[in-house]
This record gives structure tokens, sequence and C-alpha cells, in this order.
């Protein structure tokens, strides 16, 4: 079904849950799905950082790269795995398969069609779990959490574009939640997901990369954030994907910087864990988009408080 909007509500219109729906997802603990790197590959140049990585993967050292992350999150939060599918070589990055509050899911119709494979299997999975599904038209991309991104009070919603996602399918996101989002635009290709370059994080601080933003961007950041909660990352840091985090309390897992990032994030009382994630980031990814948050964003900063 279509609405005037051009909106597809065939899930989210005929949400009275028919007697065979599984019942609506309850978390008490921050719960994330994440899906093995069995067919992970560069097989496609659709971003800057995989020129050049082109079947040039040690899979075995994903694997184990993965297999760690894996670990570190099971101690602080609930893993559930989707399986992999072989032909998309990019499932691994499941976190840009859509955006999840409430039980809803707003799910992405990718820009390249390399990726958009990986929309069917995804929005199984969530069907079968309960999750009620929010579809994004197929004529304005939409990255999942890789372009959208819930403040960490889940009062907002920033949402990217620019490279991947399209401006206009910021106001189907607004529609999904009632929420007010806040565009942002990135301006340098290396930063083509807002995943790459800004991170919400507990405490109300903000970790970002300020030049992958326009200026009018940078200013909506800058007067929703004060001075003293801004954690800007320098081009180096930015570079080795320090803001791809995945954030739980205080707790923040991430690829290993070399610069004293760690030691900023710890004065402010986070807790930084460092995984060696090397074999994603020439997939153009890290911590975060390796994984995609099903429980409520709020559930994440309550453990924090
Ligand atoms: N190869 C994937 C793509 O280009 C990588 C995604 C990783 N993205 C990210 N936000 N870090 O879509």
């Amino acid at each position: 079904m279509k609405s005037s909007t051009g909106l597809q509500l065939d899930t989210v219109s005929s949400t009275t849950p028919s007697r065979n729906s599984p019942p609506p997802p309850q978390f008490d603990t921050p719960t994330f799905l994440m899906c093995a790197p069995q067919w992970y590959d560069v097989d496609y140049v659709i971003n800057p950082w995989m020129a050049g990585n082109l079947h040039r993967l040690n899979r075995d050292l994903a694997f184990a790269q993965w297999r760690e992350l894996h670990r570190q999150l099971q101690l602080i939060a609930d893993v559930r795995l989707i399986p992999a599918v072989q032909g998309s070589p990019d499932m691994v990055f499941v976190g840009h398969t859509a955006v999840v509050q409430h039980g809803v899911a707003a799910v992405s119709s990718f820009a390249h069609p390399e990726r958009r494979v990986e929309e069917q299997p995804v929005r199984r999975w969530l069907k079968d779990h309960g999750f009620l599904l929010w579809e994004t038209p197929r004529e304005t991309a939409f990255e999942g959490e890789g372009d959208a991104l819930f403040d960490a009070n889940g009062k907002l919603l920033w949402a990217a574009h620019g490279v991947r996602t399209c401006l206009q399918c910021h106001r189907h996101l607004a529609q999904a939640w009632h929420l007010p989002v806040v565009s942002l635009h990135l301006v340098d290709p290396r930063f083509y997901h807002l995943d790459t370059c800004f991170a919400p994080l507990s405490g109300g601080h903000l970790m970002y990369f300020p030049d992958a933003f326009d200026a009018a961007s940078r200013v909506a950041i800058e007067n929703a954030y004060p001075e003293e909660k801004r954690i800007a990352v320098n081009e180096e840091e930015a570079t080795a994907f320090a803001c791809n985090v995945i954030n739980i309390g205080e707790t923040v897992l991430m690829h290993k910087v070399s610069s004293d990032l760690s030691r900023r994030l710890g004065r402010l009382g986070f807790d930084v864990v460092q995984i060696d994630l090397s074999e994603f980031l020439k997939g153009g990814g890290s911590a975060k988009s390796l994984v995609l948050r099903l429980s409520d964003i709020q559930l994440q900063a309550e453990i924090a408080s």
C-alpha cells in the first residue's frame, strides 16, 4: 500500500497483530543484532576505504576480530545473531540495515544495488521477532544506523544526507516515531555515513569529527551539545574510525587508536575497550557498523545513571 505521501505502509498500516504474529519485543538489557563475517569480503568499491582492498581480506583474522567484538559485547549486552547470506559480502555491517526504537524498525533502502540483497533477510528477521516494519521508499535511499542516530535520551534523531541517505527520506523517519529529526550534511566522501564521524555518548556527550560536516550542520551540533560535552576528534583519529563506537553506559568499544583519545575519554568517565578491527576498516567500517541496536536507546543511558 502507498499513502498519499508516497510512504509505503504495508506493515505499519496493518499493524493489528494477527494471531500468528510474534509478540512485540521486550528488552530489559541492551540488545544488539550481529551477523558473522562468513561471506564478508571486499568484492566491489562503494566507498573510498574499499579501493585498494579488493579481495585483500584475511577472512580468518576477520573472524577472530569479529569474535572478539562479539565476546566483549556479550559481557555487557545481549547479542542476537542473524545468519549471514552468501552473496551479501557487506551484511556483516548489519547496523546499516535499519534503525530500531520502541519496537519499530525503519528498514533501509540501500543507495547501492550491491547492498540491496541484505534488505530482505533483515526485514524477515525483524518481522519474525515481532518488530513493526516502517518501510522507506526505494526512491529516497536510507541506510539505517549508518545515517540515523538517536540522541542518548531518545528525544531526537540525527540524520545525515549528502552521500548515501537522501535528505527527502528524513521526513519519513520523523513520521516513524513522531520525533524531531535534525538533518546534517556530510561533505567528505571518506565519512560517507554519519556513524563514521558522529557518536552521541552517554552522559550527554558527543564524539565527532567537525570537518566531516558543512558549516550549518556544525552550528546545529554546537547548539545541541555545549562545548564541555563535545569530544572533537582529529583527522588521524577520525580516519581510524574513532567515532564508530559502541557505547553502553560507561563502556566504549572501539577499534585501536594510536592517539591519547582513550585517555581523554577516560578522564570523562568512560571505560574504553580497544579491539583490533583492522579487517573491517578495509570494507569501510568498524565496531558500530558491526551491530544493530534492537533495544531502546535509553536503556543504554540508564545503565550509566
Ligand atoms: N562496505 C560497506 C559500505 O560501504 C561498509 C559499511 C561500513 N560503514 C560504516 N558506516 N562504517 O556500505
